[in-house]
């Protein structure tokens, strides 16, 4: 959430900021804004809007070679020119920007205020630029003022700080938020996620919680808090340049839901045992005897994360037999959990960085709980809290609506839960149904993506109306939901989930010619139950599109679309990817910003 990039070398600053905030965007937009140092002064331009807005407003004599820059997800403030990052001090010798929260944000305005401090926005972040000048005296070094500063401050960040009066240095620092440095020839280059440095360097250093760095054209020092000198080696970014690009696809949605084959085959390589039917689980940190022990699954995660967490407990509870169960991490770190030794908490997040999800993560340490990461993101805050975990290997997912990311945590689950099945009562044969199933997925995806046309043209004539329901019985209610939020998410057309089963109870009450139904309808052991559905909708004039293995009679749906059929505790996973291809050209046809829905960000790293 939010993106930071700064620059410190021979060349121009400003291209490389704007170049970088463009691929960070996905991280937060609405507004921009960046700063150099320039002949003892400081340039700043920050615009409410898009990076490309910030672009144009950039003068064109807006020259320095040491700068930082910013893209935004208002928290303190609305989105404003006023309140877009960079922020400076009164006398615009300090600039700061800056991701996370600022917690005391309120009592030290009122301290800065009482020392005559006007303030000229309504973020948290200001605090820190005229907190840093109030420790720059005479002489003192830009490292020592921003630890000086810090030490007043509560919250998170990861932040860079300019003084125009030393602009041989920025100085960074890193507290829950992301820092990563790159180290290029005679240049640096600073930002808060890889994606913004692939295209320069492929050197890089991840800073730590509670560490800071200097960083001068010809290297970094990286130090902590109470000025402690640490040694930090760089390590080899191993994405190919190409991965965070769109590669000639329109958004960088198509792309992703395009990637999952091969998603999918990364996530599953080397990880399948065909001689014993089960899975093998490198970083779990748990034997088999200690596996046997636990009598619960604790699935943790927000958004997409957390519905992909519904399907993973889905098939634990199927395969392995052990009651599992998803639950929003948001939710969950609020209400004073129980926690068991006899429960494996598994915490899922594509970013690793989630702040909801990180903080259940630590509330479960806190009281002795082991928690695995189903993570994307290697070394990612969350992948580093966790005693043990799976990473996805899904490649870097930069569209705000997860697609490749869901898919592949389906996955990871679906080898735990084969994994755990073995080592509990799941048959050879079983195993070997469910490690053949699994291996066929990557085709069968391919199979679903080749309907591309005729999904595109049903979401067109889908997408013109107020809401949609989307519903699904047990293994499909999970599908149903992550299908809304979808639809949601990138088209702005209200979607509600609904088990198949609760229609009855409640909802049918809104079924109308006005509100169709797209309706998960797997050849299971429920078909009769769901086809009955189908039925009780149809006498309510609903409209229904139906995603199911074989086509229903035609007086019970309106549309079908057909999926490969896997194995029944695999097929959520095949189910849902057609209902990404309609909710992207739903929000196509409307016009939306697909990339970058309004409101939203990809990493929610605030509470
Ligand atoms: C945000 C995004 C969602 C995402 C969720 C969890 O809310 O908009 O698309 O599913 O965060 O993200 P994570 O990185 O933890 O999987």
């Amino acid at each position: 959430m939010c993106g930071i990039v700064a620059y410190i070398g021979p060349k121009d600053a400003t291209a490389f900021l704007l170049e970088g905030l463009q691929r960070l965007e996905y991280r937060g937009y609405d507004s921009a804004g960046v700063a150099v140092a320039a002949k003892g002064g400081l340039k700043v331009c920050k615009v409410k809007g898009r990076v490309a807005d910030l672009a144009a407003a950039v003068p064109a004599r807006f020259k320095g070679t040491t700068g930082i820059g910013h893209t935004r997800w208002a928290t303190h403030g609305v989105p404003s020119d006023a309140n877009a990052h960079p922020h400076t001090d009164v006398a615009e010798r300090i600039a700061v920007v800056h991701n996370g929260i600022i917690e005391n944000a309120d009592q030290l305005r009122a301290l800065l205020a009482a020392d005559g401090v006007v303030f000229t926005s309504e973020t948290d972040t200001e605090v820190l630029a005229h907190l840093v000048a109030a420790h720059s005296g005479e002489g003192v070094e830009l490292e020592d003022a921003v630890r000086g500063a810090l030490g007043q401050v509560v919250g998170t960040y990861g932040i860079a700080v300019l003084d125009s009066q030393q602009p041989d240095r920025i100085v960074v620092a890193r507290n829950g938020s992301p820092i990563v440095l790159g180290l290029g020839e005679k240049e640096m280059f600073v930002a808060s996620d890889v994606a913004a440095l692939v295209r320069y360097t492929r050197q890089v250093v991840h800073l730590e919680d509670g560490e800071l760095a200097t960083v001068r054209a010809d290297g970094f020092r990286t130090f902590t808090e109470d000025a402690r000198t640490v040694t930090r080696q760089p390590s080899t970014v191993d994405w190919e340049v190409a991965s965070y690009d769109t590669a000639g696809y329109q958004h960088y949605l198509l792309k992703e839901i395009h990637e999952q084959p091969a998603a999918v085959e990364r996530t599953l390589s080397g990880r399948l045992d065909e001689r014993f039917a089960t899975a093998h689980l490198g970083g779990l940190n748990l034997d088999a005897r200690e596996l046997r022990e636990i009598r619960r699954v604790k699935i943790l995660g927000c958004g997409s994360a957390y519905y992909a967490g519904e399907m993973g407990a889905q098939l634990i509870e199927e395969l392995a037999r052990i009651p599992a169960h998803s639950e929003p991490a948001s939710e969950f770190r609020y209400r004073n959990p129980v926690i068991e030794a006899d429960t494996l908490y598994v915490a899922v997040s594509q970013s690793g960085e989630t702040y909801d999800t990180l903080a259940a993560v630590q509330e479960i340490k806190r009281k002795g709980g082991r928690v695995l990461g189903v993570v994307n993101t290697v070394g990612s805050a969350i992948a580093r809290e966790c005693d043990g975990g799976i990473y996805l290997h899904a490649g870097p997912e930069i569209s705000v609506a997860s697609t490749k990311a869901f898919t592949s945590t389906v996955i990871a689950f679906a080898l735990l839960a084969l994994h755990f099945g073995r080592i509990h009562d799941l048959s050879p044969a079983d195993g070997r149904r469910i490690v053949a199933g699994l291996k066929a997925l990557p085709d069968q995806i391919r199979e679903i993506l080749e309907q591309e046309k005729e999904i595109a043209e049903l979401a067109a004539a889908y997408a013109d109306n107020a809401g949609m329901m989307f519903i699904g019985r047990t293994r499909g209610y999970p599908v149903a939901r992550e299908g809304a939020q979808k639809l949601k998410e990138i088209s702005y057309v209200h979607a509600e989930a609904y088990p198949a089963s609760e229609l009855k109870h409640g909802p049918l009450a809104l079924i109308s010619p006005e509100l169709p139904t797209v309706a998960l309808v797997p050849d299971d052991e429920l078909l009769d139950k769901n086809l009955t559905t189908l039925g009780e909708i149809k006498a309510r004039s609903g409209r229904i599109l139906a995603v199911a293995h074989r086509t229903p009679e035609a007086k019970l749906i309106d549309h079908c679309l057909l999926v490969p059929k896997s194995e029944p505790e695999l097929d959520p996973l095949l189910l849902n990817i057609p209902l990404q291809l309609l909710a992207y050209y739903a929000a196509v046809a409307l016009g939306r910003d697909v990339d970058k829905p309004r409101n939203l960000a990809k990493s929610v790293t605030v509470e």
